[in-house]
């Protein structure tokens, strides 16, 4: 019997991509695929995104990842700081870095070499990487006279996209398109947030993460509101279950008492596989189709449940922790956290498997 057992539905990853274009229609779209994919598999999911146009990953490291994998679409590392044997080994990949710090400008113009490609990030109010917006010009006609640095594009980042009330999102498109408003080179904007919620962030290109993992990143609308497949499920089989007596405690620190006489279900699943320790006891987990409550703390290989309502379950059948009859966006609000972390952290102890 297989533990924890991440699946990867590629027909679910394809289904998310229509769902950008469906949204960002004329825009070049560029899959975020950072951190191993958000999890996933960054491998995988660049094989499951036919027609994409291109990633977005965090180093250099990660694109060679998907060059060694045979991906030939262009890839920009959105924050891998620059020397010269970045450079170097980025030219000679073709891997577009993006400068976003006043250190890489030195390194910019000591390179020699094969063409390298450059996006240049500005910072229009998150105030995290980029140079301040009002120095795009000036920044275009110093790398301007680079004969081995080629400028590709412009791009910045939103901060509060996720929330359709805020008012920073307007600003920063507006202090980007000022910005930009002369420049030669595309422009991008737009994370998941942006192409769901913002049109005017729309730009040139989007480059979406999370949506195209199934999962919202708005608080307000849910994945499935905005025509969103998962492209996870986990699970993980029930390994031992018991009658517990009322007033009864179950696991580490005795947080939780039976409040009656019940069956509790013992789930092979836990933080040493990276689900949340902190996930408190109320947090779901799907047996069958029905949402059962966790109880007591997780410990690191596995996790109890309330089998109250589901007394028909069997030891060895398999437990949703999230996937397409739980969203991964409802146990990471119980848990307190955010869809991206639960997929990012799950532990190499977790088998993958594609379907
Ligand atoms: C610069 C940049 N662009 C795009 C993304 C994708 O964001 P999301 O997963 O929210 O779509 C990220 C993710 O953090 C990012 O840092």
């Amino acid at each position: 019997m297989r533990r924890a057992l991440a699946s990867i539905d590629r027909s679910a990853l394809a289904h998310n991509l229509r769902q950008v274009r469906e949204f960002a229609p004329r825009q070049a779209v560029y899959a975020a695929v950072k951190a191993d994919g958000y999890g996933h598999g960054a491998v995988t999911v660049a094989g499951a995104l036919a027609g994409v146009d291109g990633f977005a990953v965090s180093s250099l490291e990660e694109a060679l990842q998907l060059r060694w994998a045979g991906r030939v679409e262009p890839i920009v590392t959105l924050s891998q700081p620059l020397d010269a044997t970045i450079c170097a080994q980025a030219a000679a990949h073709d891997i577009r870095p993006v400068v976003f710090d006043r250190s890489h400008l030195d390194v910019l113009a000591d390179y020699v070499g094969p063409t390298l490609s450059v996006w240049i990030k500005l910072d229009s109010g998150m105030h995290r990487l980029g140079f301040p917006a009002a120095e795009a010009a000036a920044l275009d006609r110093q790398l301007a006279v680079l004969p081995h640095v080629e400028r590709v594009g412009w791009l910045t980042h939103l901060g509060c996209a996720d929330d359709i009330e805020h008012p920073l999102t307007e600003q920063q498109i507006a202090n980007f398109e000022a910005a930009t408003a002369t420049l030669d080179g595309q422009c991008s904007i737009a994370n998941s947030a942006g192409v769901l919620a913002w049109p005017a962030s729309h730009a040139d290109l989007v480059r979406p993460g999370i949506m195209l993992y199934g999962s919202s990143p708005m608080g307000h609308a849910s994945a499935a509101e905005y025509g969103l497949r998962p492209a996870m499920h986990l699970s993980a089989p029930l390994i031992s279950r018991r009658r517990v007596a009322a007033g009864e405690p179950i696991g580490y620190g005795a947080t939780w008492c039976a409040p009656e006489d019940m069956d509790v279900g013992v789930v092979g699943i836990g933080y040493g596989d990276g689900y949340p320790r902190h996930a408190p006891s109320g947090t779901p987990v799907s047996i069958r189709g029905r949402r059962v409550p966790l109880i007591g703390r997780v410990s690191m290989d596995m996790l109890t449940v309330d089998l109250r309502t589901v007394p028909e379950a069997e030891i060895g059948e398999r437990i949703t922790l999230w996937g397409p009859d739980l969203p991964a966006d409802e146990v990471a609000e119980a848990a307190g956290t955010i869809a991206y972390e639960l997929f990012c952290r799950l532990t190499p102890r977790v088998a993958f498997e594609t379907i």
